[in-house]
């Protein structure tokens, strides 16, 4: 690992009044690819419950709405009543299919987070919200990334993207492409819906760690639905702020694995002449009921 950086700057993702939030010192302890130690120490009683209850929530809801893959990986994330100590999650993790999570402090900025993909290790923010922030966070804490996220990381198909995601990202950014690509993750590693034999399912971790956005994003009338496509969904601009008003639908984790197989530079100069879309919005031809 690299040596402590001296100043890991924090990341800023849209217009914010606010600084970022998570502590970017940590007395020197995070490196300069902004992995940490997970400061498990520092946890408090209060933190360990607001885990259980989130967990325990989130959990009861899932049947029905979340996909097979999920619900059958969320048994290895181990412990359910306090936070996990990541090491032990890497054990299980990394003999199935060669992943690791690794602490941060936070947010960080594109080209060290797409590094971290390209090497099979995801960023896990190791610090949880606050009582008063149950039902809402703007910002993902522990419990977005060990819950929404880790599970499918489980799934070897799904696996295989997120690294082959994080190596096309590298390119990307050499290639300025970087927030057009980012779209891609949100509508899928963030907000992917999947149609499975018995109807459609979640498996993008803002859907499946949030308490309300589940039953909007797979039952609700209201939100677009489409079938992916990539210059479609890297068109389409999404707010952090709202639930979802538009979804894409794949038909299996090989989809998004063979999708992302080609070169994307034609993709992106296509994207340099294409007006961006706004969420929500159907082009002719589009029904919103993938
Ligand atoms: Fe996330």
């Amino acid at each position: 690992m690299d040596s402590p950086a001296a100043a890991v700057i924090p990341a800023v993702y849209g217009a914010s009044d606010r600084p970022p939030r998570g502590d970017y010192s940590r007395g020197g302890s995070v490196q300069a690819d902004y992995t940490c130690p997970q400061d498990w120490a520092s946890y408090t009683a209060a933190d360990h419950d607001t885990y259980r209850r989130l967990y325990e929530r989130q959990a009861a809801q899932l049947p029905g709405l979340a996909c097979d893959a999920f619900i059958n990986a969320l048994p290895s994330l181990g412990v359910k009543d306090r936070i996990p100590h990541f090491d032990e999650i890497n054990e299980r993790l990394h003999k199935a299919t060669g992943w690791e999570i690794v602490a941060v402090p936070g947010l960080i900025p594109e080209l060290p987070f797409f590094t971290l993909l390209a090497n099979r290790k995801f960023p896990v923010t190791d610090w949880i919200r606050k009582p008063e922030e149950f039902n809402y966070i703007v910002e993902p804490d522990v419990f977005h990334d060990l819950f929404g996220h880790v599970p499918m990381l489980f799934d070897p198909t799904f696996a295989d993207y997120v690294q082959r995601y994080g190596a096309g990202g590298i390119k990307a950014h050499e290639l300025g492409a970087g927030e057009k690509l980012s779209r891609l993750y949100w509508y899928t590693v963030e907000f992917g819906l999947i149609r499975q034999p018995d109807g459609l399912r979640a498996y993008g971790a803002g859907i499946l760690s949030s308490v309300g956005e589940l039953q909007h994003a797979v039952l609700s009338n209201e939100p677009r639905r489409l079938p992916l496509d990539l210059l479609r969904a890297m068109r389409t601009r999404y707010k952090i702020d709202t639930y979802q008003s538009n979804y894409f639908v794949i038909e299996d984790f090989a989809q998004l694995f063979d999708l992302t197989a080609p070169d994307f530079t034609p993709i992106y100069e296509a994207l340099a002449v294409e007006a961006d879309i706004e969420p929500g919005v159907l082009l002719p031809g589009e029904t919103g009921k993938a």
